[in-house]
C-alpha cells in the first residue's frame, strides 16, 4: 500500500497571521465529508515561498493561495478536491 498523499497547510508566520487556526478545522471537515480523511494525510508545513499570496496549501507541487477563513470551503470544491480527487482515484 503506497504511503497517502500529504495535503500541506502553511503554518508559516505570514499564513498564521493570516487565520491559519481558522482554517485547519474547515479543510479537517471538508476531507471528512468528501470521505478522504482517511486517503490524504494533512499536514502542516513551513513557509512555502508565496507568503503575499497567503494563505497558502500545497498538494503534489501544486500551490493554492489567497486562501481564507471565509473562502476555504469555495477554494477547497473548486481547486484542491478536483487535485486531490485526480490523485486518489487515480
Ligand atoms: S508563511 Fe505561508 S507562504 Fe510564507
Amino acid at each position: 500500500m503506497p504511503d497517502k498523499p500529504s495535503l500541506f497547510l502553511c503554518m508559516g508566520s505570514a499564513c498564521h497571521q493570516l487565520g491559519v487556526y481558522e482554517v485547519l478545522p474547515q479543510v479537517q471537515a471538508l476531507l471528512l465529508e468528501n470521505g478522504l480523511q482517511e486517503k490524504v494525510e494533512l499536514k502542516g508545513g513551513f513557509c512555502m515561498g508565496p507568503c503575499e499570496q497567503g494563505i497558502v496549501m500545497k498538494f503534489e507541487g501544486n500551490l493554492f493561495t489567497r486562501i481564507s477563513p471565509s473562502n476555504i470551503r469555495t477554494k477547497f470544491e473548486r481547486e484542491i478536491l478536483p487535485a486531490l480527487n485526480a490523485k486518489v482515484l487515480g
